[in-house]
Formats: structure tokens, sequence, C-alpha cells
């Protein structure tokens, strides 16, 4: 995202705790590439640290927020499910005290499909219910857009929340099937498969979210009172000016269908190990992204096996493997 808006120059201040979670040198490479552009102003540091926080809006006053910083994952939130309320809750909290203080043009803020929980209904809306969480990282994504929702009532802060749909593509996260997935076939390892492949995902590729998100920058919800236009499928609230808006590409695929996908990719076949459903884990996942589109005129549309492969050229380029 931050890459996007330098190529657009905009002036960026990124502030990130490079925890540990997954492998920081990932991080620190991908700094690397935004450092390189003057317009990009790196801060190191924790969002629970208020007088850190503070600081750096008084410095800077952005006027737009993207506050994308967080502790992701279903299953390591039931092994540290403390690292969440820190990051998500505590860090959420304090995001949201410094927008009060100096108040954006707009807040833009990542939750995820997770917070739809086993909803039956399908494909999921925005305007359905999303309150039966059923892993404790969708409690506190689902519980941040409360909270945010009071404090756009309160304050007048312009909110706009995104429900990213498994987001996946070059430079992603060690810890998503597609990654783990390459490695472990490139390295020889069986890979682990979820309620014995009986799963469907709806991919996002992050160049289509980066898409999306910059196109709903200039998308502010309004306050009740001066709103003009009324969306047909609009997510916004009656009483503030926040709305939610899924970002997916509303094509489910069966989990053996991606597999065999990254496996065309590397020219290699998986070694399958089929396991039990994951507690926290849901079964399928499926967007409706009608607001989206009646939003900005985009959906997201990369074709998946494109995607794949770029991913995997990627890797292969990033790890220096010549296979
Ligand atoms: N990747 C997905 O499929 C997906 C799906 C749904 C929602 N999301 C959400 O999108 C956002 C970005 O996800 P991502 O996949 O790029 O994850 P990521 O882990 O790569 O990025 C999150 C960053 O936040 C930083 N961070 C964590 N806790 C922090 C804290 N307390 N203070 C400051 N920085 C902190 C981490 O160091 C990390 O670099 C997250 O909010 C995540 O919950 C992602």
């Amino acid at each position: 995202m931050a890459n996007f808006l330098l190529s657009k120059n905009w002036k960026v201040i990124g502030l990130d705790a490079i925890t540990k979670y997954y492998d920081p040198k990932l991080k620190m490479d991908r700094h690397k590439i935004l450092k390189k552009n003057k317009n990009f102003h790196a801060y190191t540091g924790f969002l629970e640290d208020e007088a850190m926080l503070d600081e750096l809006y008084a410095v800077h006053r952005p006027n737009i927020i993207i506050h994308f910083a967080a502790q992701p994952g279903v299953r390591y939130s039931i092994e540290n499910p403390q690292s969440y309320v820190q990051s998500n809750l505590i860090g959420t909290f304090n995001i949201l005290e410094c927008a009060k203080k100096y108040p954006p043009d707009h807040l833009l803020f990542a939750s995820t499909s997770s917070v739809y929980g086993n909803n039956k209904k399908k494909p999921f809306n925005e305007n359905q219910k999303s309150d039966t969480p059923i892993s404790f990282y969708a409690a506190t994504k689902k519980s941040n857009e409360v909270i945010a929702h009071s404090y756009s009532h309160l304050f007048k802060i312009p909110i706009t929340v995104f429900r990213f749909f498994t987001v996946y593509g070059t430079w992603g996260r060690p810890d998503m099937a597609l990654f783990k997935f390459t490695h472990n076939i490139l390295s020889g390892f069986p890979i682990d498969i979820h309620n014995y492949g009986k799963m469907k995902r709806d991919f996002t590729n992050v160049e289509d979210l980066v898409k999306a998100v910059s196109l709903l920058i200039d998308i502010v919800p309004l306050s009740p009172e001066n709103r003009k236009i009324k969306f047909k499928l609009d997510s916004i609230s009656d009483t503030a000016p926040y709305r939610v808006v899924n970002i997916g590409s509303s094509t489910p695929y069966n989990i053996m269908d991606y597999i065999h996908y990254i496996e065309n990719a590397l020219q290699i076949k998986a070694k399958k190990k089929f396991i039990k459903m994951q507690d926290g884990e849901v079964k399928e996942t499926y967007s409706n992204v009608d607001l989206l589109y009646e939003l900005t005129g985009f959906i997201p549309k990369k074709n998946i096996q494109t995607g794949i492969l770029e991913f995997v050229d990627w890797y292969k380029k990033y790890y220096k493997i010549n296979v």
C-alpha cells in the first residue's frame, strides 16, 4: 500500500513495530524498498506506546490514516491472545484517540472476513450479522469495528472499515497457506491440509486490494445530515460517518484446486497430509463485493493462477532458489 501511495507522490509516515510474529528480515526488506523514496518516513514503535503515537501525530498531522498494523492470524490467537489484546484492542484504541485529538479527513482500517464466522448466508455482505466470531482474532477485529463506530459517531471521524478476504501475493505473510505450501513443496516437506481438504477460500490478490483501498481513500463516508447520494447496498451507519466494505474476489476456491495451481506453478507434486479442522477456522469464505463495485466501479479481478505464478517467481528470486 505504502509503495503505491509513494508512486503517486504521497508523503507516507510508516509506523511498524517490526514484531517477531514472522521473520523480521522480510519486513525490513520491504522497508528497504520504501526507504529508497524520500517521501517515506519510517518509524519503529508499538501502537500501544501512547506518548510516541501522540508525538507522531502532533508532528505530522496526517490527513489520511491507513491503519493496517495488527496482530493477525486465527490459530496464533489461541496460543497467544495477549498479543491481540495489545496490538489490536489497545493499539486501535490509541489510533482512535489520536484521530480524536488530531482529526483526519478519513481513517481507513483493516478488519477481516473472519468476523463473519460460520455464517450460513453466503456470499457474506456487510449488512448481515457478524457478531458471533469463532476465533479470538476475529473477536478483536469485530471489537475494533464497534469501538471505531462509537468514535466515529461521537467525534465525527469519517471511518471506512475494510473486511479483507484471504490476501495473497508477492511479499506476503509466511504464515499464510500460499507461502507455507510453496516453502514446504520446494523443501520436500509435506503440507498440512485442514479439514481433510474440505475448505473454500475467497482469495484476494494484494494488487487488487491496493487498488480497491486506494479508490476508497477518496470516498469519505459523510455524516447522515450531509448525505446527498444514497447508495443502494450501502452499509453506511445511520448515526455516524462510518462504512464497512468487503474486499474480496467473490470467487471461493476449493483449497484442493488452490494447491493444484501451486503444484502447477512449481511443477512439483506436493506431499499431502490431510488433517482435521483447526479450532477457530471457518470452512468457507465468500464475499459479496457489490458495495465495493457500487462505490468504486472496481472489483478484484486478478486471475488466481497468474497471481500464484507471480508469487512463486517472487519467492524463488527472494530466497534464491533455482528449480
Ligand atoms: N493477509 C490477510 O489475508 C488479511 C486478511 C484479513 C485482514 N487482514 C488484516 O490486514 C492487516 C495487514 O495484514 P498483513 O497480512 O499485511 O499482516 P502483517 O503481519 O504482514 O502486517 C501487520 C504489521 O503490523 C505490525 N504490528 C503488529 N502489531 C503491532 C503493534 N502493536 N504496533 C505497531 N505495529 C504492529 C507488524 O510488525 C506487521 O508488520 C492486518 O490488520 C490484518 O489483520 C489481513
